[in-house]
């Protein structure tokens, strides 16, 4: 594919309204209110809040499945097409997403090798048996070595994960979005997937737009980190300075949540909260 897949959301702002409530008129939520962000080529950005301050709502915009109210998303200097266009089914190519459950992102009907096919298929990507070839080494690439002919309910949710992160990878993305990707995972699990992600994002050299609730995930897989609250980003900065010198109020209140990496790390914190 052309380009590197540097990522730029511009002044997105994302207003819903709901229709009349039982108790009085619209309600109308500002998502997002005015965020930009950029995502460079290879990097990962992680992009964390509490539930309801727009992260998936984000995601989705920088996805390119859902339009903004207004602002701007361009890829690597081009602004998405339409939804729904021709070009825009050849654009997702570029910008995959990975979901929080597994299970309900595979198709229980097919065995996970012919997904991963089908998805190449549909974009078309070589013809059968180059097809099926990838579909094994990509199988393999993730840790599930001939496993192409599992169906979903024979594999872990885990395994399930790594599935879906074949799937959307074979497709050679310049950017994936991951929303919640490990959230759903047993602890040790998350811990082996986010190794699987980084694994990959050194061999493709693909960037991640990393959305998590918990700051504890993100900071294992981000170069930086955008805090999030109420649809506007209040803090952001390399990874290490948002936990070493978090600047924000916000901020300190979703570290007190994750347990420090270091001593040095719990006596730094303790002396910003005292
Ligand atoms: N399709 C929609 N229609 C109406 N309101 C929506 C829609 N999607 C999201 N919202 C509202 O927008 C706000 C942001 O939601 P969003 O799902 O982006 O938050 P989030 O940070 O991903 O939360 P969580 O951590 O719970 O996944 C919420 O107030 C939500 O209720
Ligand atoms: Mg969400």
């Amino acid at each position: 594919m052309s380009g590197k897949g540097r990522l730029i959301l511009d002044d997105i702002v994302r207003v819903y309204r709901s229709g009349g409530s039982l108790f009085g008129g619209k309600t109308v939520v500002r998502a997002v209110d005015g965020v930009s962000i950029t995502l460079e080529p290879g990097e990962t950005l992680g992009i964390v809040g509490e539930s309801g301050s727009g992260k998936s709502t984000l995601g989705r915009i920088a996805a390119g499945i859902e339009a903004p109210t207004s602002g701007h998303v361009t890829l690597d200097g081009k602004p998405y097409a339409r939804i729904g266009s021709a070009a825009w089914r050849r654009e997702r190519r570029g910008v995959q997403m990975i979901f929080q459950n597994p299970s309900k992102a595979l198709d229980p009907r097919m065995a996970i090798g012919g997904q991963i096919e089908e998805a190449m298929q549909a974009h078309g990507m070589f013809d059968a048996a180059g097809r099926k070839q990838r579909m094994g080494e990509m199988l393999a690439l993730v840790g599930l070595p001939g496993m192409g002919a599992r169906f979903s309910h024979q594999l872990s949710g885990g395994q399930q994960q790594r599935a879906v992160i074949a799937r959307a990878l074979v497709l050679d993305p310049k950017v994936v979005i991951c929303d919640e990707a490990v959230s759903a995972l047993d602890v040790s699990v998350q811990a082996q997937i986010i190794n699987l992600l980084n694994d990959l994002k050194a061999r493709f050299g693909i960037g991640y737009l990393f959305i998590s609730h918990d700051l504890g995930v993100v900071r294992h897989i981000s170069d930086r980190i955008a805090v999030m609250r109420k649809g506007v980003i209040v803090e952001a900065g390399p990874a290490a300075e948002i936990f070493a010198n978090p600047q924000h109020e916000y901020t300190r209140s979703l570290l007190a949540a994750v347990p420090a990496a270091t001593p040095a790390e719990r006596r730094a914190r303790e002396r910003l909260i005292a």
